[in-house]
């Protein structure tokens, strides 16, 4: 049986793509049963609807706090029954509500813990760096501070400006995201502190990112 994922987007979607594509192979081990968005116009949710996949949209707006939105969210995650949810240029701090609920996992543009937060790679640019790329992590109560599960370097060549490096990354990301997303699913993990083992867990439950956040404590 195919585990089941849920994927947040808040723009392009392009790694939710990539995501559909390898998911049309069942030996991947995982399809995305839902697609949710925080704000309406992400292009991404448009490529989901073309391709049969359920689409939801929780606009942060709608709700009078950051718990209140937190807590719709995860509740329409949880319309999904989703294994695994997995954060793909969803650009909002997931909070107890969602991150104690499923396990979660997000994609960044850098190699963490270098530049957390939502201008990655204008962050690495700026600060001269000559080697930056993207983490793949589990999300925890922070902001991008969860045990990285997968990265992958890119170089920054002579006169990249935000977007030439940006695409650089996402060329590579989509790559990794797709690999961890099928290992994850097929194989399990375990965690030994901030470490993380992709490879079989026994039986039980996945753990989830609450259990990730108690284990770092
Ligand atoms: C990706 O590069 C992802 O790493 C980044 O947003 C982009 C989304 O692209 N995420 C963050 O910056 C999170 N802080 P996509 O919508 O085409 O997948």
């Amino acid at each position: 049986m195919s585990a089941r994922v849920v994927v947040l987007i808040s723009g392009t979607g392009s790694n939710m793509a990539a995501l559909l594509d390898a998911a049309a192979d069942p030996a991947y081990g995982a399809r995305v049963v839902a697609v949710g968005a925080d704000r309406d116009g992400a292009g991404g949710i448009d490529r989901a609807r073309a391709a049969g996949v359920p689409t939801f949209t929780t606009r942060f707006a709608d709700h009078p706090d950051r718990a209140r939105w937190n807590a719709a969210l995860a509740e329409r995650i949880a319309e999904h029954r989703p294994d695994l949810v997995v954060s793909a240029g969803f650009m909002r701090i997931l909070g107890p509500e969602t991150v104690g609920r499923f396990p979660v996992i997000n994609i960044h543009p850098a190699l963490l813990p270098a530049f957390p937060g939502a201008h990655a790679v204008r962050d690495a640019l700026a600060y001269g760096v000559k080697v930056t790329g993207a983490t793949v992590h589990f999300v925890d109560e922070g902001v991008d501070t969860g045990p990285v599960i997968d990265q992958v370097t890119v170089r920054v060549e002579p006169g990249d400006d935000v977007h030439t490096l940006h695409e650089r990354i996402k060329a590579v990301e989509r790559g990794m995201l797709v690999d961890v997303v099928g290992r994850l699913a097929r194989d399990g993990w375990t965690l030994d502190g901030r470490h993380v083992r992709l490879g079989p867990t026994g039986p039980g439950p996945l753990p989830t990112s609450r259990d990730v956040a108690e284990e770092n404590r």
